[in-house]
């Protein structure tokens, strides 16, 4: 299937990386074959995953400089289901020549879009921007999953990214759709948190998530650990709640094929008359 989730809210702090990792690692072990690629120049997936800062290691930005292809970067781990590209942990002058790279729109389609048939899902862990590599990504995604902290902050930010999906699907990726929004972060029992989560729920009725991550120490604590909290604490009440995330992204998939089944078959049931 090879379904490309652009996981982007422009705001920092939101929880992007942690969903993005702890969202791959879920849907790894329900035995899907995910691909992780971190779109962030900040390369915070890797720190995630403690992995060294090696010339050795593949990375997006050296198949974004032509350095290596998409399969000779990608980089295998011990689970079979789960493989990673990180970002690269980068120079001031290779961040200079990132501008570059960003403003060449057919950039991922080359270099990425073709290669990823392969995987189950491909999660693509985007910079706290709506401009450059953001839309990069979004111009080659299938949809976009979007965290929002529960919080008044970040709620503000989603009708400009709501209207930048609606813009790039109009124009060049008439795929792209929204996946889902979820609440991160989250406190049962705080009028902030209710309020977020109301206030969500008016807005957007239709792309609401029904699973929530709760605000958990241990999704902290795990970022010191060198593996995301999903494989360091798998009992913690944040990892379960990815566990559940992954269950409900699936289920939304394997609904949307057969409806994309059904509409095939009707009309081959009309060619056939
Ligand atoms: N469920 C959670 N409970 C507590 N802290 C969390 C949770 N999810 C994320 N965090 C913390 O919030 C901060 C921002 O998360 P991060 O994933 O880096 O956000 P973003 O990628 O959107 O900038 C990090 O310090 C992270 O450990
Ligand atoms: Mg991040």
């Amino acid at each position: 299937m090879g379904k490309i989730i652009a996981i982007a809210m422009p705001k920092g702090g939101v929880a992007k990386t942690t969903s993005a990792v702890n969202l791959s690692i879920a849907l790894a072990n329900k035995q899907k074959r995910v691909l992780l690629i971190d779109a962030d120049p900040s390369n915070q997936c890797a720190i995630a995953f403690g992995l060294p800062d090696d010339p050795e290691i593949g990375t997006l930005f050296n198949v974004l400089s032509y350095a290596q292809t998409l399969d000779e970067a990608i980089n295998t781990t011990e689970n079979p289901y789960f493989d990673i590209l990180p970002f690269k942990s980068i120079s001031y002058e290779e961040e200079l020549l990132l501008n570059e790279f960003s403003s060449d729109t057919k950039l991922f389609e080359h270099q990425i879009k073709p290669f990823v048939a392969d995987y189950d899902f491909v999660l693509i862990d985007c910079p706290p921007t709506l401009v450059g590599m953001t839309v990069n990504v979004l111009n080659i995604a299938d949809s976009v999953l979007i965290p929002v902290k529960s919080s008044m902050f970040s709620i503000v930010p989603l009708p400009k990214l709501m209207g930048r999906i609606e813009a790039i699907s109009n124009n060049g990726n008439p795929n792209l759709h929204v996946e889902g929004i979820f609440l991160t972060m989250h406190e049962i029992n705080t009028r902030a948190s209710f309020s977020a989560k109301k206030e969500l729920y008016r807005l957007y009725p239709n792309e609401m998530l029904t699973t929530a991550i709760p605000k958990n120490i241990a999704a902290e604590e795990a970022s010191f650990q060198k593996d995301p909290v999903i494989i360091v604490n798998p009992h913690a009440k944040s990892s379960k709640a990815y566990e559940q995330l992954a269950d409900e992204i699936i289920e939304r998939n394997q609904s949307m094929n057969n409806d994309t089944f059904q509409s095939f078959a009707d009309t081959d049931y009309l060619n056939d008359l």
